[in-house]
């Protein structure tokens, strides 16, 4: 039996995408769900095109009731079953109570090799601090904010001339490698780390 897969997005949806064609024939897992925070957000065109349903659980009609968005977040997953929870530039911060519903299930890929800056504006964060390389991490979400056990790391050299949008840049390619590699040894329940170089 495949593992379900429930991606999760905020905007484009270029991780989701690289997950979901990575889910071919022999993939140990399968996508069942593409949800996004954001209607606007352009993975959900995306993931309808690659035949992947989806769903919108606004945030912005629950300003200043987080419990109520987690609320309706949580129904919509459990209405999808997801044996694997995705988070693929989901730009909401989640509570504790909500991850210790799936922890142990749900992943998250970050723009930054942590445990060095997490948060947000991790490019500019990476140059100001003079790295010499940057990269990108997949790590179990657990209720410390970009604290989990990491899974996988990439690591790309940044160079004299970076800018914080061209660091970002260089970097997404490898998070399409990094992320997609990590969740099939997840679903396999191969706990080795991925580690790539560019
Ligand atoms: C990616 O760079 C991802 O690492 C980052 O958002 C981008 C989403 O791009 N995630 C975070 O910053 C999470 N804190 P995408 O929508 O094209 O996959």
């Amino acid at each position: 039996m495949k593992k379900r897969v429930a991606i999760l997005i905020s905007g484009g949806g270029s991780n989701m995408v690289a997950l979901v064609r990575d889910m071919d024939a022999g993939h140990p897992a399968e996508p069942v769900l593409v949800l996004s925070n954001n209607p606007d957000a352009g993975g959900l065109a995306k993931a309808a095109d690659m035949g992947i349903s989806t769903t919108v659980v606004d945030h912005r009609p629950f300003k200043g009731n987080r419990a109520g968005f987690e609320a309706e977040l949580h129904s919509a997953l459990v209405a999808a079953n997801p044996d694997i929870i995705c988070l693929a530039g989901f730009m909401r911060i989640l509570t504790p109570d909500f991850i210790a519903k799936w922890e142990g299930k749900m992943l998250n890929i970050h723009p930054s090799i942590l445990p060095l800056f997490t948060g947000l504006h991790t490019h500019q964060r990476s140059l100001e601090a003079g790295m010499a390389v940057h990269g990108c991490t997949v790590h179990s979400v657990t209720a410390e904010l970009d604290g989990g056990p990491i899974l996988g790391q990439a690591v790309i050299p940044v160079q004299s001339d970076d800018t914080p949008d061209n660091l970002a840049a260089r970097l997404l390619p490898m998070e399409h490698r990094l992320y997609p590699a990590v969740l099939r040894k997840f679903a396999s329940n191969d706990d080795t780390k991925v580690v790539l170089f560019s």
